[in-house]
């Protein structure tokens, strides 16, 4: 992990609200998907720097995508090209797909930023089944990178694209043509509820691996912001000891 002075290559608006910026480091660093950075606003005011998923990664050159949320992200998407910001990366374990061909993947809002770095890791390797669930058709985005898999359904909310409903639905419904040995995924909080919820229903015993979104403070494991409860009722650093987790390993 390292701290770096980034140059802002560009910084682009991809769907509605939803902006990809793209980071020139100053040295090659080695990532995996569902690995993190944590980014300067490049506001002043704002001190802590936002933890986001790291999405596609080329030669010295790193992605990642956001959701305008709050005042950081707000502030971030008026970043222009060529200015510096620091960068903490990269952060927290991975998707670890050794020993696993055919991945199920389920994601939904902007936790399909990062499945997208697994799907781009491991593709042509490996089997890739996506279940991915947008808000609605304007929230659609980098249709390229989600096309890699193997086979890709897209729903929406509203049904304004793709099928009418969500990723966790769509993957259930499907889940006897997919010949999945391991599921990942990464989504709101109640989309890995209700995931954790069906498998647990239905009796599904595919190893399924979740990757978190808490709130964070530093990224680096000393604040303890981003405390999640074990199974056992343990705390756990999500920064730390994730963001990615069995699914049985944490309580949702
Ligand atoms: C491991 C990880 C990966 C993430 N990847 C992505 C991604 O790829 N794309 C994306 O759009 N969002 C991602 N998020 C969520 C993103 O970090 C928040 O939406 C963002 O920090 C909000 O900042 P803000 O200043 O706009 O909001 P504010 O509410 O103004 O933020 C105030 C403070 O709370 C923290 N905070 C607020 N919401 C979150 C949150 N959900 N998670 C963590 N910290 C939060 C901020 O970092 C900041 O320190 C990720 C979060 C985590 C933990
Ligand atoms: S964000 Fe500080 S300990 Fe995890």
């Amino acid at each position: 992990m390292k701290d770096l002075l980034a140059t802002v290559k560009s910084n682009k608006k991809i769907a509605e609200n939803i902006y990809m910026i793209t980071l020139t480091l100053p040295e090659t660093e080695k990532m995996h998907g569902g690995q993190f950075l944590n980014l300067s606003t490049g506001d002043g005011a704002q001190l802590l720097r936002r933890p986001l998923g790291i999405c596609i990664t080329e030669g010295n050159d790193v992605s990642a995508c956001y959701q305008i949320k709050g005042k950081g992200t707000k502030y971030l998407s008026t970043v222009e090209a060529g200015r510096k910001l620091r960068v903490l990366l990269p952060l927290g374990n991975w998707f670890d797909l050794d020993g696993y061909k055919n991945i199920a993947v389920i994601g939904g809002g902007v936790g399909v930023f990062p499945l997208i770095a697994v799907i781009r890791e491991y593709c042509g390797e490996k089997n890739f089944y996506s279940y991915i669930g947008f808000r609605n058709v304007d929230a659609v985005c980098l249709w390229s990178e989600l096309n890699k898999s193997k086979k890709l359904v897209v729903t929406t909310d509203d049904g304004s694209f793709g099928e009418k409903g969500n990723a966790v639905s769509a993957f259930l419904s499907d889940r006897n043509n997919v010949p999945a040995d391991v599921i990942i995924s990464c989504g709101p909080p109640v989309m890995l509820r209700i995931l954790k919820q069906k498998l647990e229903e239905e009796g599904i015993t595919t190893p399924c691996f979740v990757s978190l979104e808490e709130r964070m403070g530093c990224g680096l494991g000393a604040c303890l912001v981003c405390v999640c409860k074990s199974a056992s009722g343990e705390n756990l650093r999500v920064c730390r000891d994730g963001p990615v987790f069995g699914i049985g390993e944490v309580t949702l």
